[in-house]
């Protein structure tokens, strides 16, 4: 009877709205998510208007985006397949979260999104919305209607009368939030292809960045960042201005193959400047704060951590009990660390915290009292009794 449908004011989206009504007759809820993404919302929501929705619901969730969802991810240094930062995966549950939330508020029984049935966005949508309200009808137009090339697409957008934007369109897909802008597909799909220089529309070309380095210190707490410069910000201005920082700087791009939820392969180009100088504050942070039986056990949960993030499953019971750990593996990591941003790099350059567990006078060469050296020959011989056992084995046995 109602169907709420993650809007985004694209020539996509734009047309599943007329396709939906056409199709169940019913009414439509335009919904569309603020996290951050570069956007004239009161266009947005007089294209909505203009094409039919009945309903528009535009959601700021910056602040929720920043604070809930990219704040957590970033305790645990999360990073796909050793090179991608999440920042679409992540972005994808709260636009699903809130989308179940205006559903509920306007008395929809169904939702629908725009992400094709071939890549990883259609999974983490619909898992959220499972995990949220099992009762709420799904659409997936992409898996379901015939427009499945450009050219009948854009037909059936002339036919409704669908302004098709005259500017040329972008020769491959984009989507952006406050972490990340991703680029893929089109002209990126030959992965031997650099992408064009004007192509980033973040960070500066590490090559055009200043010729002086610029130094920058962060503090964190219990593994937040909660100040730049001594400076106390919001979550969501503390990212803002690390974003500024690292796209001056040229700091946070890749490029990269990764394996989607699906089986494919994909090429897919990415900045993150804010994210990617917060992560190496961060890891460094740790360095000094936490345990080592602690981080190496963490560390070893992230691969794990991240998959899960990036195939969809942040509202799991998986996700929450790994979270709780990692969490819990936070409470001393607060202090302050000190970067210096030069031409696409961000090198750490000193790091203190009244939580320190590193000692100097622990480390030193100099004096003798807490550690004695003379512990040290049982325990190595112990650590190598197996192999010395083995290494007598092995003798006696080329022996015979
Ligand atoms: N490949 C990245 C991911 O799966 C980015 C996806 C971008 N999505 C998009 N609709 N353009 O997280
Ligand atoms: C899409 O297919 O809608 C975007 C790419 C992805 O979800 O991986």
């Amino acid at each position: 009877k109602k169907i709420v449908l993650a809007y985004s004011g694209g020539l996509d989206t734009s047309v599943i709205l007329k396709w939906l009504k056409e199709t169940y007759h019913c009414e439509i809820v335009a919904y569309s998510a603020n996290i951050g993404q570069d956007e004239d919302w009161d266009k947005v929501r007089e294209k909505a208007w203009a094409t039919g929705a009945d309903e528009v619901v535009i959601r700021d969730l910056r602040d929720e985006f920043v604070r809930d969802f990219v704040f957590p991810m970033m305790r645990a240094n999360a990073i796909y397949e050793g090179q991608y930062l999440l920042g679409t995966s992540i972005a994808r549950p709260l636009i699903a979260k809130e989308q179940v939330n205006v559903a509920h508020e306007t008395g929809a029984d169904a939702v629908s999104h725009g992400a094709t049935g071939k890549g990883n966005d259609q999974v983490r949508f619909e898992l959220t919305y499972m995990a949220l309200d099992p009762e709420l009808k799904i659409i997936a137009p992409w898996r379901i209607w015939d427009l499945n090339s450009r050219s009948r697409l854009i037909a059936f957008a002339k036919e409704h009368g669908i302004p098709v934007p005259v500017t040329k369109e972008k020769p491959y897909s984009m989507d952006a939030n406050m972490l990340h802008i991703s680029y893929e597909g089109g002209i990126l799909e030959d992965p031997w292809a650099e992408p064009p220089k004007d192509m980033f529309l973040w960070t500066k070309a590490p090559e055009d960045a200043p010729d002086e380095p610029q130094y920058v210190e962060i503090t964190f707490e219990k593994g937040d960042p909660v100040a730049i410069d001594g400076e106390p910000l919001t979550p969501r201005k503390l990212l803002q201005r690390l974003n500024e920082l690292g796209a001056l700087h040229g700091i946070g791009r890749i490029d990269i193959v990764e394996n989607r939820f699906v089986g494919m392969k994909s090429r897919g180009v990415y900045e993150t400047p804010g994210g990617t100088i917060l992560r190496i504050a961060h890891q460094n942070l740790e360095t000094i704060t936490l345990d080592r039986e602690v981080v190496h056990l963490r560390d070893s949960l992230i691969p794990k951590y991240a998959e899960l993030i990036y195939y969809g499953f942040w509202f799991s019971p998986e996700r929450e009990a790994l979270q709780a750990l990692i969490d819990e593996s936070q409470k001393d990591c607060s202090g302050v660390v000190r970067l210096k941003l030069y031409k696409g790099t961000c090198q750490v350059v000193g790091r203190r915290s009244h939580k320190s567990l590193y000692s100097p006078e622990l480390a030193t060469f100099e004096a003798d009292e807490v550690y004695n050296q003379r512990d040290a020959e049982g325990f190595i011989r112990l650590q190598g009794l197996r192999l010395r056992m083995r290494a007598m084995l092995q003798n006696k046995l080329g022996a015979e």
